[in-house]
């Protein structure tokens, strides 16, 4: 089923987008500022969908304390934030026909990269925080996304092959419409998925199930 929104409410820090979409609405989020977060349903009467995709990548610091306060700030970013919304808005989402959460994840959430391992720590957190979430919420559509090296302001001046965003999020798109829950939405992303694609699913319906066996 496709989706055809009639308001799309886009967060934002200090400076909106520039969209020219009238569907638009922008409203004030700082997924790391619990006030902010918790204001989000003022003036929002019903939703759908929530998209999670913040994301801020700090390379590996050398010394130690620093690293750990910097896996506390991409914690802060990838997990609880995203997590929290998610409460702040699921009574919107239990009221809704069709309602979904898309969590933008990385397929860096499978391995750990060389220069940036406390990113890869946070995004796996997601990750299995998604699968969590299936669990518990069986009438959402939870997804997890995992798109590998893409051409945005994150990956400016990379020497690796980008994938093009807009590409990938009709890929996303699409995706979800078809109503999975893992989207690998680029050729890198499907090149893991075609690695550990099936054994992730088949060790996430098993564990799933394990203390109610
Ligand atoms: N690009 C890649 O290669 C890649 C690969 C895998 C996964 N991802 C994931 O995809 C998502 C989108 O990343 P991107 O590539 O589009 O990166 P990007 O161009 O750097 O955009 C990141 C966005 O996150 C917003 N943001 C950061 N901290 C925030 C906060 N505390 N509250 C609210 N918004 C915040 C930024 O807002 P401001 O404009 O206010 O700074 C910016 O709009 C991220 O979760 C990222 O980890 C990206």
């Amino acid at each position: 089923m496709q989706y055809s929104p009639k308001i799309i409410y886009a967060g934002y820090r200090e400076h909106r987008g520039d969209s020219e979409d009238d569907r638009v609405q922008w409203v004030s989020l700082d997924i790391q500022h619990h006030p902010s977060i918790e204001r989000i349903t003022d003036n929002i009467p019903a939703l759908d969908v929530v998209i999670n995709n913040a994301g801020y990548l700090i390379p590996t610091a050398a010394d130690p304390a620093e690293e750990l306060g910097n896996l506390k700030v991409m914690m802060d970013l990838h997990l609880y934030g995203p997590l929290r919304l998610i409460n702040t808005v699921l009574p919107l989402l239990q009221r809704s026909p069709r309602p979904a959460i898309i969590n933008m994840i990385s397929m860096a959430a499978f391995a750990s990269v060389a220069g940036c391992e406390a990113y890869c720590t946070s995004k796996a957190a997601l990750h299995t925080a998604t699968q969590g979430l299936r669990l518990k919420h069986k009438h959402i559509q939870c997804v997890g996304v995992y798109p590998g090296p893409t051409a945005t302001d994150m990956t400016a001046g990379s020497p690796v092959a980008l994938a093009d965003p807009w590409v990938s999020a009709a890929n996303i798109v699409a995706a979800v419409e078809a109503g999975q829950t893992s989207v690998f939405p680029d050729t890198a992303a499907q090149a893991v998925e075609a690695l550990i694609g099936d054994p992730v699913r088949e060790l996430e319906a098993r564990f799933g199930g394990l203390l109610s066996e």
